[in-house]
């Protein structure tokens, strides 16, 4: 099953969602670095490589999960040395599919902007952390169709020791 996970804030003109700015996350939210990582433990993740890169080193690979990475750069390659921890590399959405249409588990996709573009035809439930307020936003979050997608939890409104408001929402796939 593929799931997708992200957390999504307003630009500061207040018309578009975003995930990310200048290579980074757009907020300081631990409580969702923490939350991203209980709910993708053990499981396997697949991303862009931007996302990849933008993993601060010593999380890079993110440990105790298996992390495909996508690329069209053939020669790229990346040491690490973590237990419980694997890194597949591959070069198109197509090779991703038949990576992961191999394992029995749920995966989810982490990112970035045009992996979950590529991914949310395939995928049956969607974990978004919203959160509050305006942000520098240069990287944008897919669209959530609600004829597509329904709400099966909303946690309602928390608050971080940052201050700032954060919901996260989990949407599942309608049947027909
Ligand atoms: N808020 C969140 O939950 C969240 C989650 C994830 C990321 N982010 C943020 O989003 C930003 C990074 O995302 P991004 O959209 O810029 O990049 P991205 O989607 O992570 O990575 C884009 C790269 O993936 C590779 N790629 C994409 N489509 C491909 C395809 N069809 N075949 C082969 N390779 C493909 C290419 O790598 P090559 O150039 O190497 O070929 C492309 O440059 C950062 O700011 C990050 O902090 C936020």
């Amino acid at each position: 099953m593929i799931s997708m996970i992200w957390a999504q804030g307003l630009n500061k003109t207040g018309d578009a969602l975003g995930i990310g700015f200048n290579g980074d996350l757009p907020w300081n939210l631990p409580e969702d670095l923490k939350h991203f990582r209980d709910t993708t433990m053990g499981k396997s993740v697949i991303m862009g490589r931007n996302t990849f890169m933008s993993l601060p080193g010593p999380a890079r690979p993110l440990k105790g999960r298996t992390n495909i990475v996508i690329t069209r750069d053939k020669s790229f390659t990346y040491e690490f040395d973590k237990p419980d921890t694997e890194l597949i590399i591959v070069n198109s959405i197509e090779e991703c599919n038949e990576y992961a249409s191999n394992l029995n588990e749920e995966i989810y996709v982490i990112g970035g902007a045009s992996i979950y573009n590529d991914f949310i035809n395939y995928a049956d439930k969607l974990v978004v952390t919203n959160v509050e307020g305006t942000f520098d936003i240069d990287t944008y979050a897919p669209n959530i169709d609600p004829d597509i997608f329904k709400i099966e939890s909303d946690s309602g409104k928390l608050i971080s020791e940052t201050g700032i408001e954060y919901s996260i929402l989990t949407y599942i796939r309608r049947t027909v």
